[in-house]
């Protein structure tokens, strides 16, 4: 029996496909066709993947042309799967020609003709809807976002919006949008939806507004500074029927979500302590990050993304909290927080004014994880056992600056009019507000000396 063996995404699956599983078909007795997952997708880069996995298992199954489905989850898979199945022939369309030649190791490789003019890419231009964004605030991060944007499809960014007429004219001419201040009404009938990136201080009162004009919102972190305020802002997301998602940018990315449905699949057993660590050492003291009116300090900076690992890991029904801090000037430029749960520990470590290392480390009744710093930039990870040869590593790429997984979120949410992210849930994100509210409240809180 010849065994034949080709790979594909398969989404909105299309003629070019059928034509190309037919052609794979007749070099042989039996076809295994190899679907990517969509983690295995991101992670390489395709980030506009319609077509879930399982869509696009059942559609490829709907030809009646696989005798076989195998899920491609990780580079160099190819190999193992042509020995796994001792495959004669592996077969894929011109468009690679010359690209798996490395494989002529293994098997025949065979590069049969593509059909001309369709591609999933072409279908899904030809389809696609564009949301068009409008960002509040102009600083900093909002440049590495319209960077990162035009990785992602179906989004427009037309609009900028700052108070500051001057500020707002500068950067629109920069980035060729149209500029706003003054009164939010004009930049919000401009758009369908808004990244608030402003002050931390003002997000509550530009979501507040955005929500209620029926815009859907990716806020920027910290969320708000506050359980109640977060929680108010997610009641009315949906009651005007629009997304609302903290951009919490680590909780989106391929390897931080591949790292947690490991944890959840129990490979490092029960789950029974978690450390994570973030710190940033400015030595500008006169910044935004070190004025206790514009709401700095360790906590409101860099709280957001440890608690997300934290509860994302060990969920929302913490018993007790307490933190411990050293001030300079009115602001933490340190902050130890511990985070009991009846089952399990947690802390973090925030440092502005103090260095600490930046790793996330999960330990189970089985194994640990080590995620070495910066863990929040995620790439690799290692899996750690008792006896070391069962040590695992992972490698990932993390693309840019990481901010195109949280706006593919953020629009496929919108698309698909799926009003929550399991990557990150309402119930979650204000978890994470409360946590900050609590602290900025002095709840359980003892200053270092
Ligand atoms: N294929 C083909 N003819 C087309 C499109 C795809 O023969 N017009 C083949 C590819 O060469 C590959 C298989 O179908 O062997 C699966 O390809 P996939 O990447 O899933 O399809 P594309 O339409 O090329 O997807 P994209 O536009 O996302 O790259």
């Amino acid at each position: 029996m010849k065994i034949v063996i080709t790979y594909g995404t398969y989404d909105l699956l299309h003629q070019g496909h059928i034509n190309l599983l037919r052609r794979a078909k007749a070099l042989g007795d039996y076809l295994i066709v190899g679907v990517t997952s969509d983690s295995f997708d991101r992670e390489r880069g395709k980030l506009n993947v319609r077509n879930n996995v399982l869509e696009r298992v059942e559609s490829v199954k709907a030809t009646g042309l696989a005798d076989r489905i195998v899920i491609e989850e990780y580079v160099g898979q190819k190999i193992d799967d042509i020995q796994k199945y001792e495959a004669d022939i592996f077969a894929i369309g011109s468009d690679w020609e010359g690209k798996f030649d490395y494989l002529k190791e293994y098997c025949k490789v065979v590069y049969l003709p593509r059909t001309e003019g369709i591609s999933s890419t072409l279908l899904r231009d030809s389809t696609q809807q564009i949301v068009r964004l409008g960002m509040v605030g102009t600083g900093r991060i909002t440049h590495r976002f319209i960077n990162e944007a035009s990785n992602v499809s179906g989004l427009k960014i037309t609009s900028c919006y700052n108070p500051n007429e001057a500020e707002a004219g500068a950067f629109a001419l920069r980035h060729g949008l149209n500029p706003f201040s003054g009164k939010l009404d004009y930049f919000l009938a401009d758009v369908d939806a808004v990244y608030v990136a402003s002050p931390h201080t003002s997000h509550f009162d530009y979501v507040r507004q955005c929500l209620k004009s029926g815009r859907h919102v990716l806020c920027e972190i910290p969320f708000v500074l506050d359980g109640r305020e977060a929680r108010e802002l997610y009641e009315l997301a949906a009651a005007y029927g629009v997304v609302l998602l903290e951009a919490s940018k680590t909780a989106f990315c391929p390897a931080w979500t591949h790292l947690l449905t490991l944890v959840k699949s129990g490979v490092i057993g029960k789950v029974v302590d978690v450390k994570s660590s973030l710190s940033k050492l400015l030595p500008e003291t006169d910044r935004r990050e070190f004025d206790p009116m514009q709401a700095g300090g360790s906590v409101t900076e860099l709280a957001p993304l440890c608690l997300m690992s934290i509860i994302k890991l060990l969920g929302t029904d913490y018993s007790e909290v307490s933190f411990y801090s050293k001030m300079d000037k009115g602001v933490d430029i340190f902050t130890k927080a511990n985070i009991i749960y009846e089952n399990a520990t947690a802390s973090m470590t925030l440092g502005l004014g103090v260095k600490t290392e930046g790793n996330l480390v999960v330990s189970g009744t089985r194994g640990y994880v080590l995620v070495p710093s910066p863990w929040w930039l995620t790439n690799y990870f290692e899996v750690c056992y008792e006896d070391q040869n069962q040590n695992k590593k992972y490698f990932y790429t993390f693309q840019g600056d990481g901010l195109r997984y949280e706006i593919r979120e953020f629009l496929s949410m919108i698309f698909n009019d799926r009003p929550s992210s399991f990557l990150l849930r309402a119930k979650e994100s204000v978890a994470i507000a409360d946590i900050i509210g609590k602290y900025r409240r002095g709840y359980q809180t003892k200053i270092l000396k």
